[in-house]
């Protein structure tokens, strides 16, 4: 007997669940996902699942009761029998803090993939990770997927000729420089401290920015201060045009108007965030990798590869 596809959602990004459902030609599983009257999650799965490959889509951004209805929703599908469940996670939430660089510190990510995995996940699907090691804290299959077809696909359109691709720090080089491969650019780097969690420092760029235009690749924007600094520091050194490209549109109260003051051209981002129609800054496009997970979920199911995806 064939094995079935269910795809369910949780409430923190219906609008991407639906877009991967219609790319998968099929409807959002029945599921009831709401709160008793003093908050605490409450979930049925209203379909039978008995021996179905079930994929339940929720992004862990804040508020953490998101994360809540993830592992609530594990737990409700893995009760009811289904052949596989797969948690889809288009933003990994709890990420950035990935190893204990100071004393009694968390790792949470360690933790979530903990909480996952105990809910009753079988296997992981995520995209644009913080750091790609956090795969290895989990003991169950983990598909690792990149936005980097959706974000090329839309700066072919708008990227002047002559643009040289900046990594906004450290952390973001290797990601920076795969762009910069795939594009057929050159690289630069921004030199940012981070004297506290949520303030940062550009201290300088390395590479030549001057009379270029300028595309910054990076996973997250929270504050935005790492991309509206790094803008700043790119124009004082002579850039023209200055781009920018990032996975998680996480947004911090006060974001969107920081990037609308900022020396940036466009800032585009994907929907693994719900963001309200019309509530973000005129100089933010948001595109969808609602089919590229789709895509991706269809190929779990048919064990098809996954890498031959970004290739
Ligand atoms: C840092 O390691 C990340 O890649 C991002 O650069 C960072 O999380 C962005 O944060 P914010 O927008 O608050 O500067």
């Amino acid at each position: 007997m064939e094995t079935m596809i269910k795809v369910f959602s949780g409430n923190a990004n219906r609008p991407l669940a639906e877009g991967i459902a219609r790319s998968l030609k099929r409807p959002l599983g029945d599921a009831t996902v709401a709160a008793f009257s003093d908050g605490e999650v409450n979930v049925k799965i209203d379909e039978n699942v008995r021996g179905n490959d079930v994929f339940v889509i929720q992004p862990t951004n804040s508020p953490a009761s998101n994360i809540i209805e993830l592992l609530v929703m594990l737990d409700a599908v893995r009760r009811a029998s289904p052949r596989r469940v797969t948690a889809v996670i288009p933003y990994f939430g709890y990420a950035r803090q990935d190893r204990k660089d100071q004393p009694r510190v968390a790792i949470t990510a360690k933790l979530m993939a903990n909480l996952i995995s105990t809910a009753g996940a079988d296997r992981i699907l995520t995209m644009d990770l913080h750091s790609p090691q956090i795969q290895g804290f989990f003991d169950i299959p983990f598909d690792h997927l990149f936005a980097s077809p959706v974000f090329i696909d839309h700066l072919k359109t708008r990227l002047p000729s002559d643009f040289v691709v900046v990594a906004p720090d450290i952390g973001s080089v290797k990601m920076a420089r795969a762009y910069a491969q795939r594009l057929g650019a050159g690289l630069a780097l921004v030199d940012k401290r981070r004297p506290r969690a949520d303030e940062i420092e550009v201290m300088n760029i390395i590479g030549d920015v001057a009379d270029r235009n300028v595309v910054i690749f990076d996973d997250i924007i929270s504050t935005g201060s790492t991309l509206v600094k790094a803008a700043a520091a790119i124009k004082k050194q002579g850039a023209k045009k200055i781009f920018a490209a990032v996975t998680h549109a996480v947004f911090a109260p006060d974001t969107s108007e920081r990037i609308q003051d900022s020396e940036l051209e466009e800032l585009v981002v994907t929907d693994t965030i719900h963001h309200p129609p019309g509530s973000l800054s005129s100089k933010i496009t948001v595109l969808s990798v609602g089919t590229l997970l789709g895509e991706a979920i269809r190929r779990i199911h048919e064990e098809e590869s996954l890498s031959s995806l970004f290739i």
